[in-house]
């Protein structure tokens, strides 16, 4: 077992420098008999090196965090994902540079350097193997059981220049085949897409050139289609940036003038179709499918607010302090018309929220339930897991205790049935108080019962961005 970090405090985001593997002795309530498999959760694991505070939350270098689940126990282990800027920042005591974190030594140390690949947004399970994912270079290969690193992974030379394989894969439920997306500058501005087949064969299947670099977090899988929202946060600054003058983050601006191209690139390698709409600001989708003539696009919509991306990007730099907007988006359809090439959006709900998710059984044909992380308060840190069922139109919660977070919560299909929405949501709990994390399993059709089963670490670990389960076979 790791050492505990010795910096412990009262936020989601202290580091966890210590790396554990042990069953878990605290597990309260009855894990579902039926619930067998391993979730794995990612994020940043340390927010500073050397003493160096990290500047920006997308900057801490990745750890992944497993929970092997059977009825009758579960076993933790995490690990830091050993990509190339976590061994020498552990070697010198120096940041790298990141999205928002410049390196010790003013504008001749960052110039004409791009962000290090710090391997900590999500991850992707694929047949034996378990990718940790940055949307900005290439996924690394990680060992599913062991978490042992391999390194980073070219598929075989298929992830082209800068290699970049995006956070938020999808899968296809009837096939396997997993789409993704990277983006990539030279010549130009350009989305490259790919297809990762069930056997690991990885092929490029569209490289779509875009008017206006900008930031593309997420897109959305149909049928036929791989939907791209390109919202007006774009690149507006980047000599400062190039010089090392300001890092990456001061070089976004939200342009609400250059409205939003929805880009709809065709499965089959057909010509992709462009359509222009109004401004919209977001970071995930939860799902698309095609109706007819029209994609629907469901995500989650934000208000930029007066500041733009400036006042947002402010709480993501001070992420000790308050969240901001970032838990009060708007779950929001959207719908293409692919003839008239036009476009209308509704909101969904009037719950704030963030981190979509839904019963992956469903991706790429309409669902019925979404899954929601909320924060109770406005602008305040995540502590409620929402169910929406968009049938009946209503909702059910579970809130959690005192000044407890949760993060975004996944859905696990119970394998006995094929209903839509029977299973479970796995989601891990903060207790500052305590300076511990739990894995909360909560029925998904009733979070508001309270966890089915609690497993309490010996430990915290910081709040994470995203994770996958990977049912027992
Ligand atoms: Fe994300």
């Amino acid at each position: 077992m790791g050492r505990v970090g010795s910096d412990l405090g009262t936020s989601p985001w202290d580091s966890q420098h210590g790396e554990f593997d042990y069953v878990v002795r605290d597990v309260q309530g009855r894990i579902p008999e039926a619930l067998r498999g391993v979730l794995y959760r990612i994020g940043p694991g340390r927010f500073e090196v050397g003493g160096h505070p990290i500047g920006h939350i997308f900057d801490g270098d990745g750890m992944v965090s497993r929970f092997e689940i059977a009825p009758s126990a579960v076993r933790f282990r995490n690990r830091y994902v050993r990509t190339r800027t976590f061994e020498r920042s552990s070697r010198d005591g120096k940041p790298s540079r990141g999205f928002g974190t410049q390196r010790l030594g003013g504008a001749l140390a960052n110039a004409l350097r791009f962000p290090e690949n710090m391997a900590n947004t999500n991850v992707l399970t694929h047949g034996e193997s378990l990718y940790a994912l940055w949307e900005g270079g290439r996924p690394h290969r990680m060992d599913a059981e062991t978490l042992a690193t391999y390194g980073a992974e070219s598929f075989g030379g298929a992830l082209k220049r800068l290699g970049a394989f995006s956070a938020h894969p999808k899968v296809d439920p009837t096939t396997g085949d997993v789409f993704n997306f990277g983006l990539d500058f030279f010549p130009r501005p350009m989305i490259r897409c790919y297809r990762l087949s069930p056997g690991g064969q990885l092929s490029g299947l569209a490289t779509i050139p875009i008017p206006k670099l900008g930031f593309v977090h997420d897109f959305a899988l149909t049928e036929r289609f791989l939907a791209f929202v390109l919202g007006p946060l774009v690149v507006k600054r980047p000599i400062p940036v190039a010089l090392g003058l300001r890092p990456f983050d001061d070089a976004l601006s939200y342009q609400p003038d250059l409205g939003t191209t929805i880009v709809l690139v065709p499965r089959d390698g057909s010509a992709a179709i462009r359509i222009e709409d109004g401004p919209l600001f977001h970071f995930h989708v939860t799902n698309a499918y095609d109706l007819g003539s029209e994609t629907v696009v469901e995500l989650v919509a934000h208000d930029p607010g007066d500041g733009g991306w400036a006042k947002w990007n402010s709480h993501l730099r001070d992420y000790r302090g308050e969240p901001g907007p970032a838990f009060g988006g708007t779950l929001t359809r959207l719908v293409v018309n692919r003839d008239t090439r036009r476009c209308s959006s509704e909101p969904l709900s009037d719950l704030g929220g963030e981190f979509p998710q839904l019963d992956h059984r469903r991706t790429t044909t309409p669902h019925r339930f979404t899954y929601l992380a909320q924060a109770s308060r406005p602008g305040g840190n995540p502590d409620l897991i929402t169910t929406i069922d968009h049938t009946l139109g209503t909702h059910r919660s579970f809130l959690t205790d005192g000044d407890d977070t949760i993060c975004e919560p996944l859905f696990v299909a119970d394998p006995g049935t094929s209903e839509e929405g029977a299973g479970w949501l796995l989601t891990v709990r903060h207790r500052p108080t305590a300076q511990v994390s739990a894995l909360l399993i909560l029925r998904a059709d009733r979070p508001d019962d309270g966890p089915l089963a609690t497993a309490t670490l010996d430990h915290h670990i910081p709040m994470t961005f995203h994770g996958a389960f990977a049912p027992s076979t």
